[in-house]
């Protein structure tokens, strides 16, 4: 009989267990004593490095369970709070945000214990759906001003939260307002956010606290809206995940997966220093691991290299080469060119003197590199270590990639269709690709008569390519190159 197969690996899902969590130390203690003294804190960071998921963590804290507290040798925290997730969306409005929250707050209450949900019940069915109902019709009838909507929202949230803590229901509400940069320009959100801080002060709500989160640039665009923002909401950067940390998500997938898996001392390096601090890439690629075991039970570094083959191949091959086009040419260039190099180490380190050339010694050239190099840093391409004298890639994959596909490119038409066509669309490239797999099906027929549009590459022609270069590109030494410089020590 096949035995059920547990992977526990996440790639899109939050990670919400304590007990799985990687830990961020220093993280969890700041937020936590920040959220405990009633101050709302916004997590800002780069995709897929865990906003959502220290979120989540957080909020699982403040409502009482304190298996992530232990963890980081804290004491416990007796906060019993009352904790509502929000995402926002590209078009999300203000009265939008205020009503679903209002509504997930009742939500919530309804999920409470019977015991707590008994002593709630006479205030809510007095209180709360009048509020929300009032609100609701109010901010529908009538387009209101950010400060008047804010005013509701407020004596919304305070008709429940005086009572409940009152009866004991709960310590306190925690809000989080997750993708707080997908919200539209047009909504002051820094400003909006300051006014409810204050009414709610103003009323004595201070044991309600928001936890927003969002993409690097969103705490200072919020800023840039309010001033205040800054002294009323404190800042929690998400750095990449450190070395130790990543490898406790592969040792605890290990010990819970069923059956279980070891990973082989190799294999695990290379996934730790191919993942480069970015949780989710361990996920992503102890996932992919995970499918190829089959009949076995120890991941290998030939297992690891063949998941690394389905995702860049597939899963990542749309993605990454998106990221391409959205260069400038220059820029483009660029990223071919360190990508290339000849590596040493995982994750590449690619040394300042490799790409300037000190002996023509030109201060127009190097004015112009040095002007790319720190736009490439700060859309997030690249890191620099060493005083600015190496640099990484944030996204280690992503410099296997545009270094596999540039050998890939200079031999096919279907790459460089992909790539070359800034206003490709995916429909467009798929139906390139299909003809090209038609073409291919023919010349195997024998049906071919023009081949000159037939200078494609076969699925698994594009297989033993990336192979080739696998076996010849990838070094073995591996490196925690992303932790902070002095504590860096060869892996
Ligand atoms: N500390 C951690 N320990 C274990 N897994 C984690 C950790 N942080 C994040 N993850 C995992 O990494 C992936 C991305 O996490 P998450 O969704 O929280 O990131 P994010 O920064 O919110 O991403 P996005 O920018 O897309 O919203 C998920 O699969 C999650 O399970
Ligand atoms: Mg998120």
């Amino acid at each position: 009989m096949e035995v059920f197969r547990k992977n526990p690996f996440k790639p899109n899902v939050i990670e919400n267990n304590p007990t799985a969590f990687g830990l961020r130390t220093k993280e969890i203690i700041f937020s936590i004593t920040s959220l405990l003294n009633d101050n709302s804190i916004f997590i800002t960071g780069a995709r897929g490095i865990g906003k959502s998921s220290l979120g989540l963590q957080l909020q699982k804290v403040l409502s009482g369970d304190n298996t992530l507290l232990k963890r980081c040798n804290m004491d416990d925290s007796y906060s019993d709070a009352l904790c509502i997730y929000y995402a926002c969306a590209e078009e999300t409005t203000l009265e939008e945000l205020c009503l679903d929250i209002l509504y997930e707050l009742e939500q919530e209450i309804m999920l409470l214990p019977k015991v707590k949900f008994n002593k709630l019940k006479p205030v809510l069915e007095l209180n709360f759906g009048i509020i929300k109902a009032k609100f609701e019709t109010e901010i529908e009838s009538n387009k209101r001003s950010p400060s008047s909507i804010a005013n509701r929202f407020v004596n919304g949230l305070r008709a429940i939260y005086n009572e409940a803590l009152a009866l004991g229901v709960f310590t306190g509400i925690n809000i989080m307002i997750d993708e707080v940069d997908q919200l539209p320009k047009k909504i002051n959100f820094g400003h909006f956010i300051k006014i409810i801080h204050e009414t709610l002060n103003n009323r004595g709500c201070d044991k309600l606290t928001f936890l927003f989160a969002g993409q690097l640039g969103s705490y200072t665009r919020f800023n840039k809206e309010d001033p205040s923002f800054e002294r009323i909401v404190k800042c929690v950067p998400l750095d990449r995940l450190s070395w130790e940390a990543s490898n406790y998500i592969l040792d605890y997938a290990s010990a819970t997966s069923n059956p279980r898996f070891q990973i082989d001392e190799d294999a695990k390096n290379l996934v730790l220093s191919l993942s480069s601090g970015y949780p989710y890439i361990v996920h992503l690629i102890g996932d992919s691991c995970f499918n190829e075991l089959m009949n076995s039970y120890v991941i290998t570094k030939s297992i690891v290299l063949t998941a690394l083959e389905v995702i860049l191949l597939t899963d990542k091959r749309e993605k990454f080469t998106e990221k391409l086009r959205e260069l400038e040419d220059l820029e483009r260039d660029l990223i071919f060119y360190m990508a290339s190099q000849p590596v040493e180490i995982l994750p590449a380190e690619i040394p300042y003197e490799w790409i300037y050339d000190k002996v023509t010694d030109n201060l127009e050239v190097k004015k112009q590199l040095d002007s790319l190099l720190n736009s490439l840093i700060s859309q997030g391409y690249l890191y620099s270590i060493k005083n600015k004298a190496v640099y990484i890639f944030s996204e280690e994959l992503f410099r296997i990639f545009v270094s596999y596909i540039k050998i890939e490119l200079s031999i096919t038409k279907t790459a460089r269709r992909e790539f070359s066509d800034k206003s490709l669309d995916v429909n467009l490239i798929k139906e390139r690709t299909e003809k090209d797999e038609k073409y291919n099906e023919m010349e195997i027929a024998g049906e071919l008569i023009n081949s000159m549009d037939a200078n494609f590459i076969s699925p698994e022609e594009r297989k033993q390519l990336f192979n080739e270069y696998i076996s010849s590109k990838i070094p073995s030494n591996y490196s925690n190159a992303w932790e902070e410089d002095n504590f860096k020590e060869k892996k």
